[in-house]
């Protein structure tokens, strides 16, 4: 559980989230007191200049002690702070309230020599003066007069309230992050769901499709990479039936085509042997016994062909020769078969000598495949083939004047097994040759075009 996907983006984020809240927390409070702190130190010192300068007016005798007095206790009153001056060895001079009195602690001592030193002392970090006593901050400054230091003033401010305040803040922050937590958690739950899903879906059906289990298509609603991979698991699923169909196929045709020819040869043989055949037919019939029989090493030749061509083991045997040579010899080849079918041939040979890098071999197979399906499909007419250099390349056409094809079947012509018209015996093919023709054209990298029209006849391109 916790190598999943859905475990680790969780945790990943949360852990991101906490360290970003905590961070940001930390410094907004550090920033919030620094800013606090800063402000009430400058009130501090404010009022300690303003007392220094009412303590030098009252040395003047501008004011009385009484109006003194009354200054510095409205002054404390309206900043909420209590003001001390201290004569030089500590003993209070002048002080707000008649019932205040300092306890003076060692911190403070220190302090207040320091000022008696003539300087300023800042304390804002909270103390506590007595026990029980409330937390208070506090500046000590030196008196001046006539530029002497003549005693200390002191001012004081309770601290509860910052610490109020802080406290406050933290709450409202630590309250914000909860829900921001909370949010965030839902999101991220929902995110890490959405991502693991899927693949989870993805992988079980990977394995029932492993087991041979049909499954539905993975449907993803999303338009990011795992929508993609679920795309993709959907085009391999359809390749992977598609190709278990096909092999079913294939092996449903293969036997079939095998099985004819042989439950003839049989079924002849064994009227011979009973002597259901009689001797006159006997002939007859061994002739058609070993046309089958040599129809049938034809098509095992084919399919040895078409199932090695297709394993990717064959390799071509590239080598330069002459188109045209080669042409004319399967012309002279085919000849005399053409002539018993009283069918025209015809060799037209636009340009001579078209030299080109293919397999010799292969590419003979190509073309008597092609002249045999025309030799087959035609019974009155002609067969023509045509060379020419096209392009710079090399170009090949059969015509012939046979019984055509279905437009809408020429599309699947060059699919393993398939045949596209029915003319009784003519057709005993098994649908191979056209597919051994494009898997060598392929392998070429040529192009093989046919066109054909029911009734008028076939043509047949190819360019090397
Ligand atoms: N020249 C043609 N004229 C009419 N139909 C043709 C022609 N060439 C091919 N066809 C049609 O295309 C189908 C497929 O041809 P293909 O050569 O692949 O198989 P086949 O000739 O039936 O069998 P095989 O070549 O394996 O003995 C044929 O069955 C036939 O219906
Ligand atoms: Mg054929």
């Amino acid at each position: 559980m916790f190598k999943s996907i859905y475990f680790r983006l969780v945790a990943t984020y949360l852990t991101l989230f906490l360290v970003i809240v905590v961070v940001i927390s930390f410094f907004s409070t550090t920033l919030f007191y620094k800013e606090f702190t800063n402000q009430i130190e400058d009130n501090l010192l404010n009022a300690g200049i303003k007392t220094n300068s009412l303590m030098e007016r009252y040395y003047n005798n501008d004011i009385t002690k009484t109006e003194l007095t009354a200054w510095i206790d409205a002054m404390g009153y309206i900043s909420n702070i209590r003001i001390y001056i201290l004569n030089p060895d500590a003993s209070i001079l002048q002080q707000i309230s008649a019932n205040d009195t300092l306890s003076v602690n060692d911190q403070l001592k220190t302090d207040i020599r320091s000022a008696m030193n003539g300087e300023k002392v800042i304390r804002m970090t909270s103390v506590s003066l007595e026990p029980d006593s409330e937390e208070v901050v506090y500046i000590a400054m030196p008196l001046e007069y006539n530029k002497n230091i003549s005693g200390v003033i002191m001012i004081f401010t309770p601290f509860t309230e910052v610490n109020q305040l802080i406290r406050e803040a933290i709450i409202t922050i630590i309250t914000v992050v909860i829900i921001v937590i909370l949010i965030g958690t839902i999101a991220i739950l929902r995110v890490s769901i959405n991502i693991s899903n899927p693949i989870k879906q993805i992988s079980e059906y990977a394995k029932s499709i492993g087991k041979g289990i049909n499954v539905p298509d993975v449907v993803i609603d999303t338009d990011d990479e795992i929508a993609m991979l679920g795309n993709s698991f959907n085009e391999m699923k359809k390749e992977i039936l598609a190709t278990e169909q096909m092999r079913k196929e294939i092996v449903a045709n293969v036997s079939h085509e095998l099985r004819t020819p042989l439950t003839s040869i049989i079924g002849f043989i064994k009227g011979i042997l009973d002597g259901v055949i009689s001797k006159e037919d006997e002939s007859k019939y061994l002739k058609i016994a070993y046309d089958e029989a040599n129809r049938l090493k034809d098509l095992t030749k084919d399919i040895v062909d078409v199932a090695k061509l297709e394993s990717g083991s064959v390799t071509l045997n590239k080598e330069k020769f002459v188109l045209n040579e080669l042409v004319q010899d399967v012309y002279i080849e085919l000849e005399e078969m053409v002539k018993e079918k009283n069918l025209d041939f015809i060799l037209n040979e636009k340009s001579k000598k078209i030299v080109v890098n293919a397999d010799k071999a292969k590419i003979r197979q190509v073309l008597i495949n092609i002249l045999n399906n025309s030799l087959k499909y035609t019974d009155k007419g002609s067969i023509s083939i045509y060379v020419e250099q096209f392009q710079g390349k090399a170009k090949m056409k059969i015509v012939d004047t046979g019984a055509g094809i279905q437009k809408d079947k020429i599309q699947y012509l060059f699919n393993k097994f398939f045949t596209a018209n029915d003319y009784g015996d003519a057709t005993t093919g098994a649908g191979l040759g056209l597919n051994i023709v494009k898997t060598i054209v392929d392998m070429h990298e040529g192009k093989v075009e046919i066109d054909s029209e029911i009734g008028k006849g076939t043509t047949v391109t190819i360019i090397l």
